[in-house]
C-alpha cells in the first residue's frame, strides 16, 4: 500500500493541522482519507474520495482534541469504500490505527482474532493491527507494550500510528520497511510518512529505523527497539523549507517543479568538491559498477551508460531494480552499486540494495530525500538537492540526476572543473528553454495534439534515453500512448505503425548522430508522419520545431519541452497533472 500517514500531538487543535499535513501527502495515495482525534473519547471521520471532496462532505474540522492521526489511502487490500478507509479501530472503537504498507500474514492473524471473538468491520489488512493491540491490552500489557508485541508478529511492510482513548497523552508509532519520520516541535510533536507533511511547523526530525517503536507525547519522543530497549536517537535538521513544498501561486506542482529547473541544476554544480572526488575515486576503483533504479530514475541510469562510456571511457552496468536480483551472481566484494532514486523509498530499489549488501557489495545512493530508507541503507550517498518534489511525476529530480551523473563522470575522468562549468552553462540555458515564448509554443502544440492516440519519440545515442523518459512523461500524465525508441530500431518493427499524420517527436542534438537521426526522420516523413523536431536548429524535414540551445549536456535541456508538452496535454485533456490515475509517487510495494 502506498499511503500517507500523519500524527499530531500538542497544545493546538489537532484536526486543522492534520488536514493540512495529510494534504501534503496526497501524492502518496488519494482514493480515500480519514482522521481520528481524541477529545473526551476517540472520534473518527473518514470516506472514499479526494481529500477536499471528503472534507466538504464530512468536515474534518468538527473533530476536537489536541491529539490525532490521519491517513490518505491507496487501496491494495479491500476496495475503495468508506469502511476500508483508515483509521481502523478495535472492537470497541477505543483504539485507532493508520497504516502504510502491507501486512502479509493478515489472514492468519485475522482468523486467530476472529476465533477469540473479535469483530471486523473492514476488508483491510490494517484492521488486524488495532484488534491485536486491543487483545494485548486486554491481557494486561501497556499501550506501548501492546504495539511492540503486535509489531513483532506482523510480517510484511508497515509504518503505523496508533492512539488509545485510555492513554490519551500519546501516539505510538511503529516502523518496518516503510518510511516514518518524527517531527520535533516546541510543545508539539509530529509523525509522518514524509517530512514535507509537517515542515511548516518544524524541520527538526528523528528518522526512525526499521523495527523501532516511538512513544510520542507533546514534549517528548522515546524510541525503543523491537525488544523494548530504549535507544538514543539523534535529532537531525532538514534543509528543505516549507515554502518549497507549496504551490506558491502555480496551478499545479508539476509546472512549479518544471520551472524550478532554472535553479536545481546549479545546486548540483555547487556540490562539495571533496565528496564528489571521493565518490569518483570509488567508482574508478570498483571492479564492476551497477546502476539500479526504476521508472524515470532508471532512464537517468540509461543516460549514465552513455555518459560514462563517452566521458570516462568506462563501462557501467544498468539494471531495472526489479530485475536486478536475476543478475546478482555477477556481484563481487569489489562491485559498486549505484542506486538512483528520488524518494529513496522505492521497494524494488531497496530490495536490490538488500540483495547486493548480502553479497558484501558497497552501495552508493543518489537520492533526493534526506533520511530516506535508501540513504540509511547505503554506505555512501549524494543528495540531489532538488528540494521536495510533490507532483507524482518526476521532472526536476530527473534533470538533477542527470546533472549529478555528468559531474561524477567528468570527475572520474579527472575533469571536475569542466563538468562543473558544463553544468553552470546548462543551468543558464535552462532559462532560455523555459522562456515565455517557448512555453506558448508548446501550449499551442499541446492543443493541436490533444486528440491523438499515439505519439512516437525517436533519438539516437544519449537522446535514446530522452525518448524513453519523454514517452513515460507523456503517457503517465496525458494518457496518450507514447513510445520512445532508438532511431535505428524504427525499421525493425515500429515503422509499421506510422500513418499519415502520426505525430513523432525527434530529438536532434548537434552531434555525430545528427546525420543518422535525420535519415530515420525521413523514414517516418515518407510514410506521412508529422515531425516535431527538438533541436538546436531548424531542419526542412521538421513540421514543427522547438529550438533548444546547443550544449554538450543536451539531455538535461531536451527533456524539458517534453515535460511541458505532457503538462499542457494533461490540461487540454482534462487530466490532473499532479495526480495521474492509478499512480502514486512513493512506490513502496514490489
Ligand atoms: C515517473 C516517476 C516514476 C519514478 C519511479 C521511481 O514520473 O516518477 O517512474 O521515477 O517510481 O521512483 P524513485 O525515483 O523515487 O525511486
Amino acid at each position: 500500500m502506498m499511503c500517507g500517514i500523519v500524527g499530531y500531538i500538542g497544545e493546538k487543535k489537532a484536526s486543522p493541522i492534520l488536514l493540512e499535513s495529510i494534504k501534503k501527502l496526497e501524492y502518496r495515495g488519494y482514493d480515500s482519507v480519514g482522521m481520528s482525534t481524541i477529545d473526551d473519547r476517540i472520534k473518527i471521520l473518514k470516506g472514499a474520495g479526494r481529500i477536499d471532496d471528503v472534507h466538504k462532505r464530512i468536515n474534518f474540522h468538527s473533530l476536537n482534541g489536541n491529539t490525532g492521526i490521519s491517513h490518505t489511502r491507496w487501496a491494495t487490500h479491500g476496495g475503495v469504500t468508506d469502511s476500508n478507509a483508515h483509521p481502523q479501530t478495535d472492537c470497541k472503537g477505543k483504539i485507532a490505527v493508520v497504516h502504510n504498507g502491507i501486512i502479509e500474514n493478515y489472514l492468519e492473524l485475522k482468523e486467530d482474532l476472529i476465533k477469540k471473538g473479535h469483530k471486523f468491520s473492514s476488508e483491510t489488512d490494517t484492521e488486524v493491527i488495532s484488534h491485536m493491540i486491543e487483545d494485548y491490552i486486554n491481557s494486561g500489557k501497556s499501550f506501548r507494550e501492546a504495539v511492540l508485541e503486535t509489531s513483532r508478529r506482523l510480517q510484511g511492510l508497515f509504518a503505523f500510528l496508533a492512539i488509545n482513548e485510555k492513554e490519551k497523552d500519546k501516539i505510538i508509532a511503529s516502523k518496518h520497511r516503510c518510511p516514518l519520520v518524527i517531527g520535533i516541535g516546541s510543545n508539539e510533536n509530529f509523525a509522518a510518512s514524509d517530512v514535507v507533511s509537517f515542515l511548516k511547523h518544524t524541520n527538526k526530525v528523528i528518522f526512525l529505523d526499521d523495527d523501532e517503536i516511538a512513544e510520542i507525547t507533546k514534549d517528548s519522543c522515546k524510541v525503543f527497539d523491537i525488544t523494548g530497549k530504549q535507544k538514543n536517537k539523534e535529532i537531525s535538521q532538514v534543509r528543505w523549507n516549507s515554502e518549497e513544498a507549496q504551490k506558491l501561486g502555480h496551478k499545479h506542482f508539476m509546472i512549479k517543479e518544471i520551472l524550478e529547473q532554472k535553479e536545481t541544476i546549479d545546486r548540483v554544480a555547487s556540490h562539495d568538491r571533496k565528496s564528489i572526488e571521493k565518490i569518483a575515486k570509488m567508482i574508478n576503483d570498483a571492479y564492476g559498477v551497477f546502476f539500479v533504479a526504476c521508472g524515470t530514475s532508471y532512464h537517468a541510469c540509461i543516460s549514465a551508460g552513455y555518459i560514462f562510456s563517452k566521458i570516462t571511457k568506462k563501462h557501467v552496468n544498468i539494471f531495472l531494480a526489479s530485475e536486478f536480483p536475476n543478475f546478482s551472481h555477477f556481484l563481487t566484494k569489489n562491485t559498486l552499486m549505484i542506486a538512483v532514486s528520488q524518494s529513496g523509498e522505492t521497494a524494488d530499489v531497496l530490495e536490490a540494495v538488500r540483495v547486493a549488501k548480502e553479497k558484501g557489495v558497497k552501495v552508493l545512493a543518489l537520492v533526493n530525500v534526506m533520511g530516506s530508507s535508501l540513504m540509511r541503507m547505503s554506505d555512501y550517498s549524494l543528495l540531489l538537492n532538488a528540494g521536495p518534489e510533490i507532483c507524482v511525476l518526476a521532472t526536476k529530480t530527473f534533470t538533477s540526476q542527470l546533472a549529478l551523473i555528468y559531474l561524477l563522470a567528468y570527475t572520474c575522468a579527472g575533469r571536475y572543473e569542466e563538468g562543473k562549468k558544463g553544468l553552470e552553462d546548462v543551468s543558464k540555458k535552462v532559462k532560455d528553454v523555459l522562456s515565455e515564448e517557448n512555453i506558448q509554443k508548446i501550449k499551442n502544440l499541446a492543443n493541436s495534439l490533444k486528440d491523438e492516440e499515439n505519439i512516437y519519440l525517436i533519438g539516437r545515442g544519449l537522446s535514446y534515453s530522452t525518448t524513453l523518459e519523454g514517452a513515460l512523461k507523456l503517457k503517465e500524465v496525458s494518457y496518450i500512448h507514447a513510445e520512445g525508441l532508438a532511431g535505428g530500431e524504427l525499421k525493425h518493427g515500429t515503422l509499421a505503425l506510422i500513418e499519415r499524420g502520426t505525430p513523432c517527436i525527434a530529438i536532434v542534438p548537434e552531434n555525430e548522430s545528427r546525420h543518422d537521426i535525420l535519415s530515420n526522420i525521413m523514414e517516418i516523413k515518407s510514410r506521412g508522419g508529422y515531425i516535431i523536431g527538438i533541436s538546436n536548429r531548424n531542419e526542412d524535414v521538421f513540421d514543427f520545431s522547438i529550438i533548444i540551445p546547443d550544449v554538450e549536456m543536451h539531455p538535461i535541456l531536451m527533456i524539458i519541452p517534453i515535460q511541458l508538452l505532457g503538462y499542457y496535454l494533461a490540461l487540454e485533456r482534462g487530466c490532473n497533472p499532479d495526480f495521474p490515475r492509478n499512480l502514486a509517487k512513493s512506490v513502496t510495494v514490489k
